[in-house]
């Protein structure tokens, strides 16, 4: 089958899959608002160890004790060290790129770098991945505890309820030009719906929060759907709430003019695991993008769209589309290894999908995607591509200049070959990473609302520019 629309793959049988939305949206249901927000979502308070950092300052000579709690020292307590001046505002850290400052308190994610562990809640990923369904990790990110089926089936319900968007949205999105970027689409759009609610920025009123959540979750996979469309130039696909959320999209997505869009059960699974991996990852560029907007409370399409501009750029969530782009580039198994001498020579950028801030060994996601690539090319074959991926990840283990610096495939890596698979264009592989994040972001944004200890982010900096001079014009003279 020629690969036109994702999805549009052979064995189109009825789907037996398990996922969230497969019960219909159910009129009569309690309203959205009506969903609670447990304590479970708030962050344990900050426990005292007793501990300390002894600091001698040897400018002063003199010795100050600055309290451990949780394996840390709190940067402010540091502007006590001063120099017997009174101008000078005390001792602060440096840490561009926050290498080693933690910024939250948080409950949600738990990653263990050098153990390649990533938890949600507690839970290990392969077992949510193995079962779960998005919209169940959904829920569980965001309040600490899985739902018991009552809860599971009205937020099922909530969420299939609003997964249309005002016509004004389709007519804002049909004004991009045919080759826009889809992440720019989604970007502006996310940001946009700020504009169709303007309540949602009560950001302190719990109903108001729940229903902006409930929207952000179900609107993006149209948004998202409604910008791959117009790419396409085709007609948009409206919402089918008899399908399941992961289906939904992929029949807003793949649909021509059947009555009733059937996906492929493989790769709705597929989909949905992926969704479940990228659903949250502690405080990376994208999530501290949304708590640093979102600490001015701003309202929380504006922050979230923050987010989505920050997984738009290469060495994040756009790595993904990177990741193809290079192996395009590379074009045969036989380039690989000179490929890997301009990595290594500086001359030819960096290895995509390759390295990680956090882990220093295998990603844990990686090795389940690689698992889930097997089933995925089990039904469509394995093409050149892979054979690339696969040459590129064996050359690159067992040489010195990736182990040495502890560099192993992330997430990335293998996601791009999936969803390319499934016939999804190069570029709109980030926006899958989004509407994936997407929990994540939100559960990360209400626990830094709720945070007593949460202020506006605003860093102090190290000012190295001209000291005091007068302006004189270098104009011509008016
Ligand atoms: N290819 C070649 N060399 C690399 C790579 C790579 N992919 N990543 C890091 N290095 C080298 C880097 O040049 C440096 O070498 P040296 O010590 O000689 O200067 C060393 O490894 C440490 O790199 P770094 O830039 O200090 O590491 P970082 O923690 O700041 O960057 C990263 C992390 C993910 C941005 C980086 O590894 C990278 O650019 N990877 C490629 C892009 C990518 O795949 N991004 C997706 C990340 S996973 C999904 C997500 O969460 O967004």
């Amino acid at each position: 089958m020629p690969k036109t629309s994702p999805t549009a793959r052979p064995a189109a049988k009825k789907s037996n899959n398990k996922s969230p939305a497969v019960a219909p949206a159910r009129d009569g249901k309690k309203p959205v608002a009506s969903v609670s927000t447990k304590d479970s979502a708030k962050p344990p308070a900050a426990p005292s160890s007793g501990s300390s950092l002894e600091i001698k300052d040897t400018r002063t000579s003199k010795t100050y004790s600055v309290p451990i709690i949780d394996g840390a020292i709190r940067a402010p307590e540091l502007k006590k060290i001063k120099l017997n001046d009174p101008g000078d505002t005390g001792l602060m850290s440096y840490d561009p790129a926050f290498l080693n400052t933690a910024s939250c308190r948080s409950a949600i994610t738990f990653i263990d770098g050098d153990k390649g562990i990533l938890r949600y809640r507690g839970y290990p990923i392969e077992q949510l991945a193995e079962t779960a369904t998005f919209l169940e990790v959904a829920w569980l990110l965001r309040h600490g505890e899985l739902p018991n089926q009552e809860e599971y089936d009205q937020f099922v319900h909530d969420i299939t309820f609003h997964t249309y968007v005002h016509e004004n949205m389709r007519k804002f999105l049909e004004g991009f030009r045919y080759d826009a970027h889809p992440m720019a689409m989604l970007n502006s759009s996310v940001a946009g719906l700020a504009a169709f609610y303007p309540s949602a920025r009560n950001i302190f009123d719990e109903t108001e929060r729940n229903i902006s959540i409930v929207r952000l979750l179900a609107k993006t996979p149209t948004i998202a759907a409604f910008s791959y469309r117009h790419v396409k130039g085709l007609p948009f696909v409206y919402p089918d709430n008899r399908l399941s959320y992961v289906e939904n999209f992929l029949s807003m997505i793949a649909r021509m003019s059947e009555s009733k869009y059937e996906a492929n059960p493989v790769f709705a699974r597929a989909l949905e695991i992926l969704f479940i991996l990228h659903a949250d990852h502690e405080q990376n560029c994208s999530t501290n993008a949304v708590r640093a907007v979102g600490s001015s409370h701003v309202d929380p399409f504006s922050a979230v769209s923050a987010g989505v501009a920050a997984l738009f750029g290469p060495l994040h969530g756009g790595a993904n589309e990177q990741v193809l782009r290079m192996i395009n580039e590379i074009g045969n198994v036989k380039n690989v290894p000179k490929f890997i001498e301009t990595v290594k020579s500086g001359e030819g950028g960096r290895l995509m999908g390759f390295g990680h801030r956090v882990y220093k060994s295998y990603d844990p996601r990686a090795k389940i995607v690689k698992k889930l690539a097997d089933d995925v090319f089990r039904i469509v074959g394995v093409d050149k591509d892979l054979e690339i991926a696969l040459e590129l990840e064996r050359i690159a283990l067992s040489d010195d200049y990736f182990t040495s610096r502890k560099l192993y495939p992330n997430v990335d890596f293998y996601t791009g070959l999936i969803y390319r698979s499934m016939a999804f264009p190069t570029d709109f592989f980030t926006v899958l990473f989004a509407i994936g994040r997407m929990p994540g972001w939100l559960a990360q944004w209400e626990e830094m609302l709720l945070d007593k200890e949460q202020k506006i982010a605003r860093p102090r900096q190290i000012y190295v520019g001209p000291a005091e001079r007068q302006y004189r014009s270098k104009l011509k003279a008016r």
